[in-house]
């Protein structure tokens, strides 16, 4: 299996070996976080975020200097080139000669294909809009594996804002390749994208609701998500889907001893603070498998781990 070189732009281009290839390789990556390693000594990492970020890139940051390289770049987009009409080709024709890899988060759907397509470096979709965010998807798998020491046989609910939501859309392109029940809730205005469904009809058993109740006592997995207030086009049709869904105390009583609860963060209002201490709740358990998961993304894609 080749990794080195590649681009990480959609979980559509990964196979199931490849993606079960990474979770094993990140696995060992558990104590390397812990103790440090000079894997990737002189190794640079450029992170390009065109829209707003705290864990991703701080996460793809610490991991390369858990490894022993080094990180560049920016956060925000005001205080680039960007912000004097530079254009997306262009700039990264200018990252590849300071970076040996680049993550890029953009607000639109198609930016992080088109990067990869003009630099001469592996590019990591940090984010393309409301499309895609794979390296979440990959740590959101990590994380399940790591809790129920498997994936096959789960029965997975998705909540939430499953249109303008990214993570899970990278997170059911990544979950069709295993033998689960994915359960789509979700307000009828933001139902699962259509090109998702089509994508993995047939391969998985879906089954969409509009009613969390309905699902809770009988998932292994509840994963929530944030409505995506920024990418509706109407504030008014964002007020009437706004605190949707929220797990707390009472509804959690119905859930199976063993249910976890996981969310890509930041979370608004979908998860009660008194979930945290509850033994469901997985969320800031993520955090860490994230480092880890970038650690064997980066150390993958730059040849140094095989
Ligand atoms: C997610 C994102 O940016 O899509 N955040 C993240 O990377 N952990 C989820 C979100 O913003 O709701």
């Amino acid at each position: 299996m080749e990794f080195q070189g590649r681009d990480i732009i959609s979980l559509k281009d990964f196979s199931r070996e490849e993606i079960d290839y990474i979770l094993r390789i990140a696995r060992t990556m558990e104590s390397v976080a812990k103790n440090g390693s000079d894997l990737l000594a002189g190794k640079i990492l450029a992170t390009l975020f065109f829209e707003p970020s705290t864990r991703t890139r701080l996460s793809f940051e610490s991991a390369m200097h858990r490894l022993g390289g080094s990180a560049i770049g920016f956060a925000e987009a005001e205080i680039a080139s960007v912000k004097k009409g530079e254009n997306l080709a262009d700039t990264m024709r200018v990252v590849e000669s300071y970076a040996d890899i680049i993550v890029v988060r953009h607000p639109l759907e198609g930016a992080a294909r088109l990067a990869a397509e003009f630099a001469g470096v592996p590019v990591i979709n940090g984010g393309s809009g409301a499309e895609e965010h794979p390296t979440q998807a990959l740590l959101d798998l990590y994380t399940i594996v790591k809790e129920k020491s498997r994936i096959d046989g789960l029965s997975i609910a998705l909540v939430g804002d499953l249109r303008y939501g990214r993570t899970v859309h990278s997170l059911a392109y990544a979950l069709s390749l295993f033998d689960v029940t994915l359960h789509f809730v979700s307000p009828e205005m933001l139902r699962m994208r259509r090109e998702v469904l089509e994508t993995i009809t047939g391969k998985i058993e879906v089954v969409e609701t509009n009613r969390l109740e309905d699902v809770i006592d009988g998932v292994d997995v509840l994963y929530m998500t944030r409505i995506q207030k920024e990418r509706f086009p109407d504030a008014a049709e964002y007020a009437k889907v706004r605190g949707s869904y929220r797990i707390d105390l009472p509804l959690l009583e119905s859930a199976r001893e063993d249910m976890i609860v996981l969310h890509p963060l930041p979370r608004v209002d979908e998860i009660a603070f008194e979930v945290d201490k509850t033994i469901h709740a997985r969320y800031f358990g993520q955090v860490w498998n994230g480092v880890v998961m970038r650690m064997a993304l980066l150390g993958l894609l730059l040849g140094q781990i095989k």
